[in-house]
């Protein structure tokens, strides 16, 4: 039995070792990576004094749903061992890059878009969302705005004025991505001297205003840059997410079966690229009255789960279609920083964290022969 050596016959109490630790904590599994915490190299620090043991659990993300109950299942697995008189457990998170951004954008661990097959779906609201969601859990988020037909995202987070710029040791000047809600932020929306005019920029001129936009910025260390697309898959679109160095698309869809099809469309032209489909999430799912509590399918309903089975990608959730989303929104405070507690900010952080549990996904089986499966 682990942990019942006996120390050179002086005491009897059970000597703690390394191995009965680590066997202990073996038996907690990451469901999302589904392998066991020992195995996922997350132990770390752990040392052993007497009957105290100590150690830290780093996970893939700090958007870990079930980070609570980890920590709690290590004290308890821990403790059981004879011998033990004190656990100490820290939990940590270290993002994992996708290995991709380092040349244009150094201190950026993954880069994720979102796009959708046709604009008014909601895209920069559950950018914005998903950020400010993010950055809540601990997470280092960026935020660019790259929808130049219509830079939403100041508004959305209540920004104006323009970024600081600021000089470089190397003699370069770059700016400072403004902070709100948590997020560092960036949008041609910042730099036009007329946001309402319309911005006429062709094809390959998006593709390098944005890359500038993006490597012009001084975003320091980031675990997640989210990248709001312009809408659909024309040339612009397609030309930036090939530019960016991307960890994923996020894909979002309407229930409305126009709006899928336009979404399954982007998803296929996404998959042509080689770039990696974090997975989909339906807006305006449902509507729940407000004076009768009840679930009304406006649109049809459940399409977009449907169709991300069918193509064997991720199906992230369901956002209602809500008031106070919108009202928040046109507040300039997201909803998920306004009403965190929440069913609809809950709805984001659910899919905040479906969305860093892929990108971890996606990079542990980037480093490992053992293959892991997509939730
Ligand atoms: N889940 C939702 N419930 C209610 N209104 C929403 C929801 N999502 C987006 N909206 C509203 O729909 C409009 C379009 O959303 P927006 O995020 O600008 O779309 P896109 O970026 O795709 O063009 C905005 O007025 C926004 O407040
Ligand atoms: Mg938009």
């Amino acid at each position: 039995m682990f942990g019942l050596r006996k120390n050179n016959g002086s005491s009897n109490k059970p000597i703690v070792t390394e191995e009965a630790v680590l066997a202990a904590l073996s038996r907690i599994q990451d469901p999302d990576l589904r392998r066991d915490i020992v195995a996922l190299g997350f132990i770390k620090d752990l040392v052993i004094d007497g009957g105290k043991v100590s150690f830290k659990v780093e996970l893939t993300t700090p958007a870990c749903p079930v980070k609570g109950e980890m920590e709690r299942q290590s004290r308890e697995f821990v403790g059981a061992i004879p011998g033990v008189e004190h656990v100490d457990v820290h939990m940590t998170a270290q993002v994992r890059s996708m290995g991709a951004t380092g040349g244009i954008l150094p201190g950026v661990r993954n880069v994720i878009a979102i796009a959708s097959g046709k604009g008014g779906v909601g895209k920069s609201t559950v950018s914005a969302n998903l950020a400010v969601a993010l950055a809540m859990t601990g997470a280092r988020v960026g935020l660019l705005d790259a929808d130049i037909y219509g830079p939403s995202i100041p508004g959305l987070l209540g920004m104006s004025g323009k970024p600081a710029v600021k000089p470089m040791p190397s003699g370069d000047q770059m700016f400072e991505p403004p902070v709100a809600h948590g997020v560092k932020v960036m949008s041609l929306g910042f730099l036009l001297d007329d946001p309402s005019q319309p911005v006429i920029w062709r094809g390959p001129m998006v593709g390098s205003g944005i890359s500038q936009l993006l490597s012009q910025s001084d975003w320091g260390e980031l675990d997640y840059l989210l990248v709001d697309l312009p809408p659909g898959t024309g040339d612009a679109t397609l030309t930036l997410a090939q530019r960016i160095p991307l960890s994923g698309v996020v894909i979002v869809s309407q229930p409305q079966r126009v709006s899928l099809d336009i979404a399954i469309k982007a998803l296929k032209a996404f998959q042509s690229l080689k770039v990696r489909i974090l997975g989909v999430l339906e807006n305006m799912s449902t509507f729940v009255c407000d004076d009768c509590g009840k679930e009304h399918h406006i649109f049809s309903h459940g399409g977009a789960r449907l169709a991300a089975e069918q193509l064997e990608v991720p199906f992230l959730g369901n956002i209602p279609l809500s008031l106070d989303i919108c009202e928040a929104s046109d507040a300039g405070t997201p909803l998920v920083s306004l009403k965190p507690d929440s069913a609809q900010a809950q709805s984001f952080m659910r899919i905040a964290e479906g969305v860093a549990a892929q990108v971890s996904i996606a990079s542990l089986r980037q480093r490992t022969t053992i293959p892991l499966r997509a939730v």
